[in-house]
């Protein structure tokens, strides 16, 4: 009876195994066909398309354009200017619009704006074709009042828990579509190789694996329900490529990249986008090698259309065509801007202000200076993304149906992102945390400022003003006074970004206090306003810590700072030093509850944090540059490491061990690890694995990272933690600019901090 019984159970699982497969195919078949017919559809609708048509569909204005009054105005309304509204989108019917409208517009407002203008263009323009509508919603949907302004990237970098960046991605997905804006100029995939350059902040850091399972998760946040869905939001994947690696570390500079390092560091996060169904790629405002990005057919036809096979939109940078004249003196005028940057592959040029570039292409295809297959084939692009999005039958969206656009959970999401970034990086004596019945003094120039933890794109392009700021938001003095009583904190801003403003009020008010919390940290900025000179922290800031030591009281320094900036004078002088990225609206709460332990700890550096303007480098340099160690004269001298970052607990790692001791060709491989918390508390521990090649006819890395895994751990409690990998993890690119793997020996690195990582060799033959 019992068999019988069994041999019933094991048929039902087959029989709905064998369903489930069935379904699965039939979804897989669905897809195929869906995408067969948009193309014919698309074919269908270049059939009808006059060569004007076409060109309008490449050109993406900004809003402002089609607004009353100057393109930079601020306005507090979105008044169509009759005139050039009808130009644009009824006459010329251009294919997209991107920026805010000069005031940042709740969900209702932009609802209403890109209604107008869809029912417009679907209407009364020719062929009724909708408008891709762009935003930079880039930490949460920052350009619609009343959203969740998340962390930047590089704090969730820092959280090492890929759960929290495609969280972030949903939930800025959903808030943008509440006010009807279905396409995101993020996630940022650039390689953040010098400290120096102002949007790290936006990025996801130093290391490739890092940023391409970082931003791999945003885009599974943002639309594993379908480009269809109407909480979906399809990416932008920007700047393509080498925008992080300015030679000189300003904004948009000339990076020197070699053909190697581009494919072993700064292609992979784009490949790993293109396979993930990013649809949107937004080109690098630099130039790499003294060539203009937005010129590149190489990277842009070559590699990115030809060898990665991206079906999706090309999107110019802003002005990026003009810049081919202005900032790069590529071009002669905009004319042959016009046409160098379509011809090296570009889709949708996001030309700002005119109308132009549209009259160009239609001339250089009459001259036969662009072939029309060229122009097919970004029409073909952008009409592809328009049917994704499904945005001919809902080309825009009733903002009334998301009821949780800002809501408790979307804040908790955001809150819990803020707290799992946070970094200690200093905790002399196990200062923190600190009890929250002492007196403290909070003082700097980040203590009180909602801004600074929001940074850059946050309501407004450089976040500095103040009238969008939500008043239930706690900035860091708020957030301290909450915990331990107002009465128990006295507040002095001490200094100003570059000015002292009263650091000696600071200095007598240390009389009363217990304990010092110092916030230092940047000016909200981006692009060029991000450029600066000297990447130590300013000079005045660090007076003030400098002033306050002298007191003897014990200090906390709270870094609020998208760059690493440096501190090596006063980091002595401190006995707990938290960095706290650009946390985001919720960083207030989250930085005080780490500094009175209501949260344990857990990010971790997701770049190194130099010590010396004269000793910057990656964590994987070459050997070559810490060369003549044994003379003292060079080495690798961080102030911290990257994947460094403490807890209140303590993590011990032992039994490091691999299935296999030698490798060949395509093989699997398994490595694991224990984790015990030895500490009295639980806590989050990202571990990590690295590989180092150990011999290598291209100069081998010091290490590279190739797994992570945030794990949470009660006190007391030990984790076997598995990771699979295979023979790829161990590839580089060698002498031809190829991916291989030369026999020998490497080494497996493990651990939670890079100064203690347990090592295993393996081999590898061929
Ligand atoms: C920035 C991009 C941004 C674009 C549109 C540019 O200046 O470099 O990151 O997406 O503007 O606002």
């Amino acid at each position: 009876m019992k068999r019988i019984a069994q041999l019933i159970v094991i048929a039902l699982v087959l029989l709905s195994c064998s369903k489930d497969k069935q379904i699965a195919s039939t979804d897989v078949k669905s897809e195929t066909v869906k995408k067969a017919e948009i193309e014919t559809k698309i074919t269908n609708i270049l059939a009808k398309m006059t060569l004007k048509e076409k060109a309008g569909q490449m050109l993406n204005i900004g809003l402002p354009a089609i607004l009353k009054g100057g393109y930079w105005e601020p306005k507090d309304s979105a008044d169509f200017n009759k005139d050039k509204f009808k130009k644009f989108i009824v006459d010329y019917a251009i294919g997209s619009i991107h920026n805010t409208p000069g005031f940042i517009p709740e969900k209702e407002v932009w609802y209403q704006i890109v209604k107008t203008i869809q029912d417009s263009a679907m209407q009364k323009s020719r062929l009724g074709i909708p408008i891709l509508y762009g935003i930079d919603n880039i930490h949460g949907a920052n350009y619609v009042n009343g959203s969740v302004m998340f962390p930047h990237q590089i704090a969730v970098a820092a959280t090492w828990n890929t759960e929290l960046s495609r969280i972030g991605g949903e939930i800025t997905s959903y808030e943008s579509r509440a006010a009807s804006l279905p396409w995101n100029f993020n996630p940022n995939a650039d390689v953040a190789t010098n400290p120096l350059w102002g949007r790290i902040g936006e990025s996801f850091g130093e290391d490739p694996y890092l940023i391409s399972e970082m931003t791999n998760a945003y885009i599974q946040g943002s639309q594993e329900k379908g480009l269809e869905n109407s909480t979906s939001t399809a990416v932008c994947v920007k700047h393509f490529v080498g925008y992080g690696a300015g030679r000189n570390g300003k904004d948009r500079a000339n990076a020197i990249i070699p053909e190697n390092s581009l494919r072993q560091y700064f292609l992979p996060p784009f490949e790993k986008a293109v396979k993930g169904g990013a649809m949107g790629i937004m080109i690098s405002s630099n130039a790499v090698n003294g060539i203009p990005c937005h010129l590149n057919t190489y990277y842009i036809t070559d590699i990115l259309k030809g060898e990665m096979d991206y079906k999706g939109v090309v999107i110019s940078d802003f002005s990026d065509v003009e810049f081919l004249v202005e900032a790069h003196a590529s071009a002669k005028d905009k004319r042959e801007a016009t046409k160098l940057a379509v011809n090296s592959g570009i889709d949708l040029l996001m030309n700002p202000y005119d109308i132009d570039v549209v009259d160009f292409i239609v001339e250089l295809v009459e001259t036969g200076e662009i072939s029309i297959e060229r122009v097919n084939d970004a029409v073909t692009r952008i009409l592809r993304l328009k049917f994704y999005l499904n945005l001919f039958e809902t080309p825009y969206n009733n903002p009334n149906e998301y009821p949780e656009f800002g809501s408790e959970k979307h804040i908790a999401a955001n809150y819990k992102t803020a707290s799992e970034a946070i970094t200690l990086l200093k905790n002399k004596n196990e200062i923190l945390p600190l009890s929250s019945t002492k007196k403290i003094l909070v003082t700097g120039y980040a203590a009180n400022s909602i801004n600074m933890l929001n940074g850059a794109w946050s309501r407004s392009f450089l976040g500095r003003e103040t009238k969008y700021n939500d008043p239930t938001k706690l900035t860091i003095l708020d957030a301290v006074k909450k915990q331990v009583g107002a009465k128990n904190v006295e507040f002095v801003a001490g200094t100003d970004y570059l000015d002292d403003i009263n650091s000696d009020v600071a200095v007598s008010k240390t009389k009363n206090a217990d304990y010092i919390v110092v916030c230092v940290g940047e000016i909200p900025a981006s692009e060029k306003p991000s450029d600066i000179n000297e990447l130590d922290l300013p000079k005045i800031q660090q007076e003030l810590v400098k002033k306050l030591a002298k007191t003897g009281k014990p200090i906390i320094l709270v870094l609020v700072q998208g760059r690493p900036r440096i501190i090596k004078d006063i980091e002595p002088l401190v006995d707990g030093i938290l960095m706290a990225y650009l946390p985001g609206q919720e960083g207030g709460r989250a930085i005080s509850d780490i500094i009175f332990g209501d949260v344990n700890p857990s990010g971790k550096l997701p770049y190194t944090y130099p010590k010396y303007t004269g000793n910057i480098l990656p964590y994987y340099y070459k050997k070559a540059d810490i060369r003549d160690i044994s003379w003292g004269y060079d080495g690798f001298y961080p102030q911290f490491e990257f994947g460094f970052g403490l807890s209140y607990t303590t993590f011990e790692y032992s039994n490091l061990s691999i299935d296999k001791d030698t490798l060949s060709n395509s093989e699997e491989f398994k490595v694991s690890v224990t984790v015990e918390n030895t500490g009295d508390r639980a806590g989050n521990e990202a571990v990590e694995v690295f590989v180092k090649d150990v011999v290598a006819t291209v100069s081998p890395d010091a290490k590279k990272l190739i797994r992570f895994n945030k794990i949470n751990l009660k006190a007391g409690e030990a984790k076997t933690v598995e990771f699979k990998l295979t023979t790829k993890d161990l590839e580089s690119i060698g002498i031809d600019n190829n991916w291989v793997i030369e026999p020998g020996e490497f080494e497996i690195l493990v651990g939670g901090n890079p100064q203690e990582l347990l090592k295993h060799k393996i081999y590898y033959k061929n």
